[in-house]
C-alpha cells in the first residue's frame, strides 16, 4: 500500500507539471498535487509513523486501506475542478474527505490513549494536522452551500490544508526523520515537538483568518516562520551543516524546510497585498512538496520495500534514491525560484527533478533483492 501510495504520489506531481504546461486550470493543477498526491500518502506515513510513536501494533484491516479513499476523493475533487466530472462530485469529494478523515482522527485518537505510556509528542501534531484537514474541507463545503462566504471559506481552506495538513504533518515527521536520515540521534527532538506545537497551531490558525483579518498576516508570518527557522538553527547547532548536505535526504529536508520559510515571507508579502496569491501555489509546490516528499520517500521507501532488519538491499535502494537528492533539490529549489518570477521554464526544470526521481524509483523498486 505504502509503495503503491508512494508511486501514485510522484504520478500525480508529474500529471500536476503536464496540467500546467498545457494551460489547464491551475484550481486542478494544485489538486493534482496536493489532493490527489500529497493527501493519501501523508494518510498512509501517518499510518507507518502512529504504532511507531506509540509502541503499538501497525494499521490492520479497513484502517490501512483509508488512504484509498482519501484518493479517491482527491481523484473527485481533481474532476470536478477541472471540468471533467459533473459539479456534484465536489460533494461526493467532500463526504468521502470528511467521513474518511473523521475515523482515521479516532484511529490516531486511540492509538494514543491505548499507547505504552506516554505517547511521542510526534503524535499530538498528527492530531493537528488532520484536524486542520477536517476545519478545512468543512469550510469550503460551508463556502460552497453560502455564497456570501464563499471568499473567505476558500482562502480559509487554502491556508488551513497547506500551512495546517501538510505543514503540520511535515513539519512534525521531519524532526523524527532527520535523525534517521542522517543515523545520529537528536536528544531533543520530543522537547522541540512539544514547544514548538502551540505557536504553529496560532499561526496557522492567525493565517486562516488573514483573509477577512488582514491584521492577522503579520503574527502569523512570525509565528510560522518562527517555528520554521527554529527547526533549520536546531538542526545546523545538532548534526552541522556539512552533514546536512552531504546526504542527498538530508540536504531535499534541510531545502524543503528552507522553502517553506520562504514561502511565508511570501504569505506575509500576499498579507500586505505586496503580492498575488497564486505564485505562492507554484512555489509551495516547488519549493517545499517536491523536496519534503522526495526526500522522505528516499528515506521510507527501502524501509516498506525491505521491512524488518537491515538488509544490503535496502541499504542499495536507499543509496539509489539519494544519489540525486542534492541535484534533485537544487532542481526544485531553482524552478521554484524561476516559476514565482513569472516565467514558464521554472516548469521545465520541476518535470526534471521529477524524472530523476521517477527513473531512479522505477529502477530501484524493478530490481530484484
Ligand atoms: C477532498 C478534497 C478537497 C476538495 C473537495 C477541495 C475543494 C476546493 C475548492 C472547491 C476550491 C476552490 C476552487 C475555486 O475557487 O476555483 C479549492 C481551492 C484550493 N484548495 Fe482545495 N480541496 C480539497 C483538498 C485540498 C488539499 C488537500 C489541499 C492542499 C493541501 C488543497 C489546496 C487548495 C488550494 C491551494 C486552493 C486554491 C487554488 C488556487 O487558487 O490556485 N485542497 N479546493
Ligand atoms: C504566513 C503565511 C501566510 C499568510 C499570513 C498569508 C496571508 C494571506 C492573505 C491575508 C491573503 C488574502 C489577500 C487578499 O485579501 O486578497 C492571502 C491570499 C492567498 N494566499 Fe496566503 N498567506 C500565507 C501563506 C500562503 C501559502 C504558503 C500559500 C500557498 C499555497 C498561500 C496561497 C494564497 C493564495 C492562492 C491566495 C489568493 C487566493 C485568491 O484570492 O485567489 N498563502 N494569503
Amino acid at each position: 500500500m505504502l509503495i503503491y501510495l508512494g508511486c501514485c504520489a510522484v504520478l500525480a506531481f508529474a500529471t500536476a507539471i503536464l496540467l500546467a504546461l498545457q494551460g489547464a486550470s491551475p484550481v486542478a493543477a494544485a489538486h493534482a498535487a496536493f489532493a490527489v498526491g500529497a493527501m493519501p500518502l501523508v494518510f498512509a506515513a501517518m499510518g507507518h509513523f502512529v504504532p511507531v510513536l506509540t509502541r503499538s501494533s501497525g494499521a490492520t484491516g479497513a484502517v490501512r486501506r483509508l488512504p484509498l479513499a482519501m484518493q479517491a476523493a482527491g481523484l473527485l475533487a481533481l474532476g470536478a475542478l477541472g471540468g471533467w466530472l459533473p459539479g456534484w462530485a465536489l460533494h461526493g469529494a467532500l463526504t468521502i474527505g470528511l467521513v474518511t478523515t473523521g475515523v482515521f482522527l479516532a484511529w490516531v485518537l486511540g492509538k494514543g490513549r491505548k499507547a505504552l505510556g506516554r505517547p511521542h509528542p510526534g503524535l499530538a501534531w498528527y492530531v493537528a494536522a488532520l484536524s486542520c484537514l477536517m476545519l478545512a474541507l468543512l469550510v469550503i463545503g460551508l463556502g460552497l452551500l453560502w455564497p456570501p462566504a464563499y471568499r473567505l471559506a476558500r482562502l480559509a481552506h487554502l491556508h488551513l490544508n497547506t500551512l495546517g495538513f501538510i505543514g503540520l504533518s511535515a513539519i512534525g515527521t521531519l524532526h523524527v526523520l532527520m535523525p534517521t536520515a542522517l543515523g545520529r540521534p537528536d536528544p531533543l527532538v520530543a522537547q522541540r515537538l512539544q514547544q514548538q506545537l502551540p505557536w504553529m497551531l496560532a499561526g496557522v490558525g492567525a493565517a486562516a483568518l488573514a483573509g477577512g483579518l488582514p491584521w492577522l498576516g503579520l503574527p502569523a508570518a512570525v509565528l510560522l516562520g518562527g517555528v520554521a527557522a527554529a527547526t533549520l538553527v536546531a538542526w545546523v547547532r545538532t548534526h552541522g551543516l556539512g552533514r546536512l548536505l552531504g546526504d542527498g535526504v538530508a540536504t531535499s529536508l534541510l531545502v524543503a524546510t528552507t522553502g517553506l520559510l520562504g514561502l511565508i515571507l511570501v504569505g506575509l508579502a500576499q498579507g500586505v497585498g505586496a503580492m498575488p496569491g497564486r505564485p505562492a501555489v507554484a512555489g509551495f509546490f516547488a519549493l517545499f512538496l517536491l523536496p519534503l516528499v522526495t526526500g522522505a520517500l528516499s528515506q521510507l521507501l527501502p524501509v516498506w520495500r525491505f521491512p524488518g532488519p537491515l538488509t544490503p538491499a535496502r541499504t542499495q535502494l536507499r543509496e539509489r534514491l539519494a544519489r540525486h537528492g542534492r541535484l534533485r533539490a537544487g532542481l526544485f529549489l531553482a524552478g521554484g525560484v524561476v516559476l514565482m518570477a513569472g516565467s514558464g521554464f521554472g516548469v521545465g526544470l520541476l518535470a526534471a527533478g521529477v524524472l530523476l526521481f521517477a527513473a531512479a524509483l522505477g529502477g530501484g523498486l524493478m530490481r530484484r533483492p
